[in-house]
């Protein structure tokens, strides 16, 4: 069977394709020179989304492959159903995962805890934006004004972020699964004088408890990587205002042999998968305005070799992605600005 990726909404159904055979079985003729007319059943798994359930469910897909002399159709629409449309993770799967997450999270947090002062450096990132080869900035000036906007921090760690937004203005809604990062996000924004502009809260994202249309902008650092981007894009579309923006910092990870060179065990959940170039592109047509940039090449090992994570290193990364869109295959990050 050859295989390919392809995502469709199929017809008069909730269900989107996200990964499906698109296929037919090289063993029945290579040269598909079937006499006469003939059709083929075949049957596959296959990983579908459904909106009204906000989940991924596991499917069987049938296909109907219809062959005319040498010539071969697929007819997916004709014949797929969901047979056995149970949920890709049982529930008691779900629950091991959030609490894996949030054991992960905890832990990392609480070695920062003694440290709730603002950093200004990053906290000028977002508020004064300059420099497009800094990712932080790039995504900031995307952005634009958040004053006096409803804004979600979407994960939001231990709320160094959701701190820096409301500083600029906003009434912002902070939400993440990891017990420590919610106490350090109350205490955080306490601390620096916008406990009031800040509302942080135990929640998932996957989905949220929030009603539709509840936001004007929704940020998140690092957070669809680990709930899935196609998850999270359908609940950030729910959940935007119409016209409102989101803007997202990622983590990429297009190339599958620097996917397994990295030491997951330390710095990342198991949960944790890198979103591709391809994927995105896949998304685009959802929102009304759609921006996607890589950042970091060799300085994507800056948490491991401090002299990577200098401006000059930054600087000529973002040179070579300009100028050679190509190279993103080797790119860690990933700057997504959206409107709805
Ligand atoms: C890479 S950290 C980023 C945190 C923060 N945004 C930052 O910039 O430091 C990912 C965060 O996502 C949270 N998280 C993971 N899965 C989640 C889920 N299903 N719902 C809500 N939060 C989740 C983790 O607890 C963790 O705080």
């Amino acid at each position: 069977m050859f295989w390919g990726a392809y995502r469709r909404a199929a017809p008069r159904s909730d269900i989107t394709f996200l990964l499906a055979p698109a296929a037919y079985d090289a063993e029945a003729g290579r040269h598909w020179q079937m006499p006469g007319v003939g059709t083929l059943f075949a049957k596959s798994r296959a990983k579908a989304y459904s909106q009204e359930a906000q989940r991924p469910f596991d499917c069987v897909v049938h296909f109907e492959i219809i062959f005319r002399g040498n010539t071969m159709a697929i007819m997916p629409n004709a014949s797929i159903h969901l047979d056995a449309a149970i949920p890709a993770d049982s529930e008691g799967q779900e629950q091991a995962r959030l609490t894996d997450e949030a054991r992960f999270a905890d832990q990392n947090y609480s070695r920062h805890a003694h440290n709730l002062l603002l950093n200004q450096i990053m906290f000028r990132k977002y508020a004064d934006p300059h420099h497009d080869w800094d990712w932080r900035q790039y995504g900031a000036k995307l952005l634009g004004s958040v004053k006096g906007c409803r804004v979600l921090d979407y994960g939001c760690g231990q709320g160094e972020e959701a701190t820096y937004l409301a500083k600029m203005g906003a009434q912002v809604t902070a939400i993440d699964i990891s017990p420590v990062g919610i106490g350090l996000t109350k205490a955080r924004a306490k601390l620096n004088g916008v406990g009031d502009r800040v509302s942080a809260m135990l929640m998932r994202c996957d989905p949220t408890e929030f009603p539709s249309e509840s936001f004007d902008v929704i940020h998140g650092f690092g957070i669809l990587h680990h709930i899935g981007l196609q998850i999270g894009l359908v609940e950030i579309k729910r959940l935007l205002r119409p016209g409102g923006r989101g803007l997202f910092f990622e983590h990429m990870g297009n190339s599958k042999t620097i996917e397994r060179l990295r030491p997951k065990e330390k710095d990342y959940t198991k949960g944790e998968r890198p979103v591709t170039w391809k994927e995105v592109q896949e998304i685009r047509p959802e929102f009304s305005k759609f921006l996607a940039r890589p950042f970091h090449i060799a300085s994507r090992l800056r948490k491991r070799v401090q002299l990577l994570n200098r401006p000059v290193v930054k600087r000529v990364d973002h040179a070579i992605l300009s100028a050679l869109p190509f190279m993103r295959h080797f790119a860690s990050g990933m700057v997504i600005y959206l409107e709805k």
